[in-house]
């Protein structure tokens, strides 16, 4: 059986939707910016970070309402929005979630201001919060730009080492996820070593989510992940597969890296991906992460969240 993230949330399902709903009422509902966000609001997206702070919550605290915290939920989602607005700009991606980004149907401008406004929501969502939440959250955008500044300096330059590779996507992705699972059992007042494990589980899965990510742009259907594929190496992103690829077979890679630029032919940097062993040893990576994040689960108390959260890590093993 598929394992769907409405199973995986399904004991936060109502907390989940009231987060979205709160996004959705943050957007003025008259005027121009209703306009553009209106397609975002109808396809929230997967809601991983919300549904990972609010499970880490509950998993502390079985019997406690959760709508305190409904706003810090909230306002980490909109960060991963605006974050991904401003992805799609860096990116000149087509689409997302299975619908025109806002930089194609509008332009980048808008949806650089988009971003700018889910950002300044995302302000107004965490206003209420104790300075460590705050402080952890600078820190989480502070590695999330980080990441990013690294991956646009390293652009088309093919020199990035598997070791930096895997620090920008500690920074760019597992960080988010780790810090929702920090936040969510510190809040619930967990004890520091059950809050270290959260983190922990939430990074590794942050680490197995963006290399199957990296593996699905090369593997993948762009109709199912909603987005086009392809589109690291067409833009100089070097990714794990790659980066593999360039180490063991330099120069048909910079064969295959040639015949993108100058053919816009994928065709042999695919072949040399498959025949190389690269997608085999992103794969094996990934696993790796699998197992530290099931290591990191089991030191979590016992129940059906945790259950949950071993759920989730399957999804996104799994994952097409
Ligand atoms: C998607 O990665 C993008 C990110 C994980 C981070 C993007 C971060 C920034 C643009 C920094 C600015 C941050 C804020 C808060 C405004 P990807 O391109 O690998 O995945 P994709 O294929 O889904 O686009
Ligand atoms: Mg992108």
């Amino acid at each position: 059986m598929p394992v769907t993230l409405e199973d995986v949330f399904a004991p936060i399902g109502n907390e989940l939707g009231a987060v979205m709903q709160l996004i959705g009422t943050a957007v003025p509902q008259d005027g121009y910016l209703y306009e553009v966000c209106a397609p975002l609001l109808e396809r929230p997206g997967k809601g991983i970070r919300p549904g990972l702070f609010l499970l880490s919550f509950r998993m502390m605290v079985p019997d406690c309402s959760l709508s305190d915290v409904i706003p810090l939920a909230a306002g980490l989602e909109c960060i991963h929005w605006a974050s991904l607005l401003h992805d799609d700009v860096i990116d000149e991606a087509k689409t997302r979630r299975g619908i025109p980004t806002v930089n194609a149907t509008y332009d980048p401008t808008t949806a650089i201001l988009v971003g700018d406004f889910f950002f300044s929501r995302a302000l107004h969502f965490l206003a209420d919060c104790r300075s460590y939440v705050l402080e952890s959250v600078a820190q989480l955008l502070l590695d999330l730009v980080s990441g990013q500044v690294t991956e646009q300096r390293e652009r088309g330059r093919y020199r990035l080492t598997e070791v930096a590779y895997l620090h920008l996507i500690g920074e760019k992705t597992a960080r988010f996820l780790a810090t929702a699972c920090a936040l969510g059992t510190m809040l619930a007042g967990a004890p520091e070593e059950i809050v270290a494990s959260a983190e922990n589980y939430g990074y590794s899965l942050g680490m197995v989510y963006q290399l199957r990510d990296d593996l699905l742009d090369i593997t993948g259907d762009g109709r199912m992940l909603g987005k086009e594929t392809g589109m690291d190496m067409a833009a100089g992103i070097e990714t794990l597969p790659t980066i593999r690829a360039r180490a063991l077979a330099p120069e048909k890679y910079y064969q295959a890296v040639a015949a993108i630029s100058t053919r816009g032919s994928h065709a042999p940097l695919q072949k040399l991906l498959w025949e190389c062993g690269a997608l085999g040893y992103t794969e094996d990576l990934a696993r790796y992460y699998a197992v530290q994040a099931q290591k990191s689960l089991e030191q979590l108390p016992p129940g059906e969240i945790r259950g949950q959260l071993g759920l989730l890590l399957r999804y996104v093993e799994l994952r097409e």
